[in-house]
């Protein structure tokens, strides 16, 4: 096995240098730690951008998936199988949703849901004319040709020439200004579909206010425009809820889904209310209106179920509530230790943030290099989200750490 110096040297020659990451190969993990080829130990306060919920390397998870692997990894949609049967199963009882299409990442879910709204209002509701997709600014939904144009950060669309259209990007929270989108030009609606996060997780971990997420349902069903909850990064638990919406007393038509379904394991989800599933429905005789080869592959949903297990058996939801309010805490603090430095502290159950007033990679970057993972979020947001089974001195330690970097002078306006 190479050395991690020399596989570093590997990679600057072999892999396409789109992303920017930390210079360290890891190679194992164990509940919220993770280990590097060279022997160091990283306390993981990301859990892979919000994935690993049950942490890394849980026997259990690790026995289901390993059991399935043994027995059926793949068969493709020509045939059911009895995973992915039981996997949409466990997300229906779970939510709002009736019927689930599975695919393999969040940007997809987000391509799969932007299809079936502009089929539902051509197929379903005849309004072949409503082709618009209202979205937010400072959302993000994907890297996809379509989804990155529906999210609201045109640095990720700069260099690809033109994307999707129409879309229309209104101020998140703002109820008023969603109001005169979804009304349309002269009162003719012409959205399609309006999909907003919960919280805008890449956007800075922004919590929608209170009434929003109700608002643009009452406004949706007074103009016929399906309401899409990108759930992709606040799903399975992450805030303390099985998917964010069921902080407020309101449901979506559709649902994506995608990070933490799998503990890792690769796997998206579209789920939707029976009406909704109408847009992606086949008709008598007519092409299969979408799909995808590993979409709903036995080894994922495997993976998936046992996530809805494991979360379930061990109360790991609960733990969410919980450990987040003590970190939200412990962070609202720093705000009060570097005034001026720390601006906010931001977030819901287990996905927090800090917004400082420099730069959050120079904290996530000697983070790390004092042996604790961060992610950073939006422009200036130094994010939080760990592993579920997160525990109270782990959470001191990840603060320990942060404040002594802080405390050097990283994240402080230059
Ligand atoms: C809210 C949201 N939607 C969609 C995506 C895209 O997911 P993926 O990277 O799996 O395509 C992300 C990824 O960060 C996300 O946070």
């Amino acid at each position: 096995m190479p050395t991690q110096a020399e596989l570093l040297a590997i990679a600057d020659k072999v892999l396409v240098k789109n992303y920017r990451q930390q210079p360290i190969v890891l190679e194992r993990g164990r509940g919220c730690e993770v280990w590097d080829l060279a022997g160091a130990r990283y306390l993981d306060m990301t859990a892979g951008i919000a994935v690993c919920g049950l942490g890394h390397a849980h026997p259990t998870f690790t026995a289901r998936v390993a059991e399935q692997l043994a027995r059926l990894v793949h068969v493709s949609n020509l045939y059911f199988n009895d995973q992915q049967i039981l996997a949409a199963k466990a997300i229906v009882e779970r939510s709002f949703a009736s019927r689930v299409f599975f695919c393999n990442s969040g940007g997809e879910a987000n391509e799969g849901a932007m299809k079936l709204a502009r089929r539902y209002q051509a197929v379903v509701a005849e309004a072949p004319h409503r082709v618009t997709f209202i979205s937010t600014h400072g959302s993000f939904h994907g890297r996809t040709f379509a989804t990155v144009g529906i999210t609201g950060q045109p640095k990720y669309r700069e260099g690809f020439g033109p994307g999707i259209g129409p879309v229309e990007f209104i101020t998140y929270g703002d109820l008023a200004a969603a109001e005169r989108a979804l009304a349309g030009p002269d009162g003719k609606p012409t959205a399609c579909a309006i999909i907003v996060e919960p919280i805008q997780a890449e956007g800075g971990i922004v919590v929608a206010p209170p009434g929003y997420l109700a608002g643009l349902r009452a406004l949706c069903d007074a103009t016929g425009t399906l309401l899409i909850f990108d759930e992709v990064q606040t799903g399975i638990g992450r805030t303390g809820a099985w998917f964010g919406y069921q902080h407020d007393d309101v449901a979506p038509d559709v649902m994506t889904l995608a990070k933490g379904l799998g503990g890792g394991v690769p796997i998206g989800a579209v789920a939707c209310s029976e009406k909704a599933a109408a847009g992606l429905a086949a008709l008598p005789g007519g092409a299969v209106p979408h799909a995808s080869t590993f979409g709903g592959n036995a080894l994922a949903c495997a993976a998936a179920n046992a996530v809805f297990d494991i979360l379930e058996r061990e109360g790991l939801i609960e733990r969410v509530a919980q450990a987040g309010q003590y970190l939200g805490g412990q962070l609202e603090q720093l705000v009060d230790v570097f005034p001026g430095h720390v601006l906010e502290a931001r977030g819901r159950g287990l996905l927090r943030g800090i917004a400082v007033a420099g730069a959050p990679t120079d904290v996530v970057a000697a983070c790390r290099q004092k042996g604790l993972l961060l992610s950073v979020a939006g422009a200036n947001v130094v994010r939080f989200a760990p592993p579920y089974v997160v525990e109270r001195a782990h959470l001191d330690e990840a603060v320990g750490i942060l404040k002594g970097v802080l405390a050097s002078g990283a994240g402080a306006k230059k």
